[in-house]
């Protein structure tokens, strides 16, 4: 069986569509470890409702990035998974995570990088007027929301949307985008030479 470890900071709604797609099979995998840096998360509870097992360990009682990143590194490798996805979480890797688990490590990110890595994305995108918007799921490297692309997500802009309207969507979209990335790694159906794209409405 595929095992996926999941990375959260917070609600975890990416985390709830990845359990779905796995129960529904539309992923041919497993969660098998979520870790959660942020002891109040959200997903916390997602990772309880579902009876996964869970891991908080809290990057403020760590001296260094590195110091994390090991900490991070010894969890995961009792549970050695195949894909490990950080589904929002607000971390930069370092070399520790990265070169322990070698495209492995994959991210989503609310924006069509490179424009906008980093927070606020989508009040980016109203204050420039932009006509597009999306989500990108990437592999990770040592950069902020760097790392090759693997696959985007567009959507159009619409007249007068609110902050609050196009983040809903673009949370629409992750929950399709990610999982179904997730499903063609589980089934070794991924070209990553070749970067995904797709439209939404
Ligand atoms: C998602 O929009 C994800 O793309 C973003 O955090 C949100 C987490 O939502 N990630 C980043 O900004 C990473 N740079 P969720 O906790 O409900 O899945």
């Amino acid at each position: 069986m595929f095992k996926i470890a999941v990375l959260i900071s917070g609600n975890g709604s990416n985390l709830e569509a990845l359990i779905d797609a796995c129960k529904k099979n539309v992923i041919n995998g497993s969660i098998d470890m979520i870790i959660s840096n942020n002891p109040d998360a959200y997903g916390i509870q997602r990772a309880k409702n579902h009876s996964i097992d869970y891991k908080i360990i809290d990057n403020n009682r760590f001296e260094t990035r590195e110091d994390f990143d090991r900490a991070l590194v010894e969890e995961l490798e009792d549970c050695n998974p195949d894909l490990v996805v950080l589904a929002g979480f607000m971390r930069i890797l370092t070399p520790v995570m990265i070169e322990a688990f070698k495209n492995r490590i994959i991210n989503i990110h609310p924006s069509l990088l490179p424009k906008y890595p980093g927070l606020d994305t989508h009040n980016a995108v109203i204050e420039n007027g932009d006509l597009k918007h999306g989500v990108t799921i990437h592999f990770v490297n040592e950069v902020l929301d760097g790392g090759q692309i693997i696959a985007q997500g567009e959507i159009s802009v619409n007249a007068d949307e609110t902050l609050e309207e196009l983040k809903t969507r673009i949370h629409a979209i992750e929950h399709v985008m990610l999982p179904m990335v997730v499903s063609m790694f589980a089934d070794e159906t991924i070209n990553t030479e070749k970067v995904i794209y797709e439209k939404f409405k």
